[in-house]
């Protein structure tokens, strides 16, 4: 197991999970699609912006909690859906579900995590979102949602930006072909993964056919509030906002998708001014440094999800590892907000960014 007392930032998990995982595993966490510019981008759009502290401020009591939806949370910084963490853990995602469990974050559980949903949330009441791809199939999905409300999951999330999935070289490089466990554990009886690879199994479980429409089938089948993640327009915000959508999480995918749109942090403005507080703004891609929550959070954002860095800190360390990283991302955002001069979330504002 690995020593967590060197790790010190987010950023060291990727080098210690190189270590321990295979080498598709590791092309299919950490990569991107085409020539991966809006990966690095990500990155690279947060180091770029600069803080605007206040000072003489009493920051002797500096309280980060937040909440998602009315949910309160002690961060404003989740997991943010991600698939197959079995590469990462034997248990997969029922690991992460224990470690979010007893950080008391917000988890957004995949539609294709390896393990099922309702194994999830055997781990015990903790708040958490499910993330919804629509089949084209229908039926499908519906089960699917039911599923999600009778084990206790507070709100669907619809993943828009994957009708199918982004050129990712990496994976094409070094593909990922399953043996022996069902891969897909919410498609049991549906999917068999036996020999198949990582790729087209994805064809087969997302489809081309999702519109707006959706939204408000899933709003009324599920009674839960439904969230549109991967928005990266006003106009797209406008209309999620229009469709009865609860929230939008301003996502490219961790540059997954279509590469070359624009860093997340880069729309997210745009997004913001757009709703204009209609529905709450979320955003993930490039979040390392608890410097990157208060700035998404100065601009507008409710709060934040992770992707790889908790992917990584799964495979380093096991749910150890993803609380740390969540230990570490939480102390620096606290240290962050008390030399911004803010004791509290609400008193970041766009004027601490330029
Ligand atoms: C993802 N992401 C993702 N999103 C989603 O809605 N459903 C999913 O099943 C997955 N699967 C997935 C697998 C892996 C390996 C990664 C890295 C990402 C996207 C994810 O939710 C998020 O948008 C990005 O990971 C955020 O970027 P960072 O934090 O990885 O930079
Ligand atoms: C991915 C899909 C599964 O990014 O969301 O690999």
């Amino acid at each position: 197991m690995t020593d967590l007392a060197g790790v010190f930032k987010l950023h060291d998990f990727e080098e210690l999970a190189r270590e321990t995982l295979s080498s598709s595993a590791f092309a299919y966490y950490s990569g991107g699609a085409g020539d991966e510019i809006t990966l690095q981008d990500n990155i690279s759009a947060f180091r770029r912006r600069r803080l605007r502290p206040r000072v003489m401020v009493d920051v002797s009591m500096i309280d980060p909690s937040s909440s998602f939806l009315g949910t309160p949370l002690p961060i404003p910084v989740g997991l943010g859906p991600t698939a197959q963490h079995r590469f990462a853990h034997p248990e997969g995602e029922v690991a992460t579900s224990r470690a979010a469990k007893e950080a008391g974050v917000m988890m957004c559980v995949s539609t294709i995590a390896n393990r099922s949903l309702e194994d999830v949330a055997a781990v015990g009441d903790a708040p958490r979102w499910f993330q919804l791809y629509i089949h084209r199939d229908r039926g499908i999905s519906k089960a699917m949602v039911e599923r999600a409300v009778a084990a206790g999951y507070r709100a669907i999330v619809i993943t828009a930006d994957l009708p199918y999935p982004g050129y990712r070289e990496r994976e094409l490089r070094h593909p990922v072909v399953y043996e022996g466990e069902a891969a897909f554990g919410n498609f049991a009886g549906i999917v068999d993964s036996e020999g198949a690879e990582l790729l087209q199994l994805l064809d087969e479980v997302v489809n081309t056919t999702v519109t707006w429409d959706d939204v408000e089938w899933v709003r009324e089948l599920s009674g839960l509030p439904v969230l549109i993640k991967g928005i990266l327009t006003g106009e797209d915000a406008a209309l999620a906002v229009e469709h009865g959508a609860a929230g939008v999480v301003v996502s490219n995918h961790g540059g997954r998708q279509l590469d070359r749109v624009s860093a997340s942090v880069d729309v997210l403005e745009e997004v913001v001014q757009e709703v204009s507080g209609r529905c709450e703004v979320y955003l993930d891609g490039g979040v390392r440094r608890g410097t990157d929550v208060a700035i998404a959070l100065a601009l507008g954002a409710q709060g934040v999800f992770i992707g790889r860095p908790y992917l990584f800190a799964l495979a380093a360390a096991g749910e150890a590892g993803i609380l740390r990283a969540l230990e570490l991302l939480s102390a620096e955002f606290v240290n962050a907000l008390g030399l911004l001069g803010a004791t509290h979330v609400r008193q970041l504002k766009r004027t601490h960014v330029v």
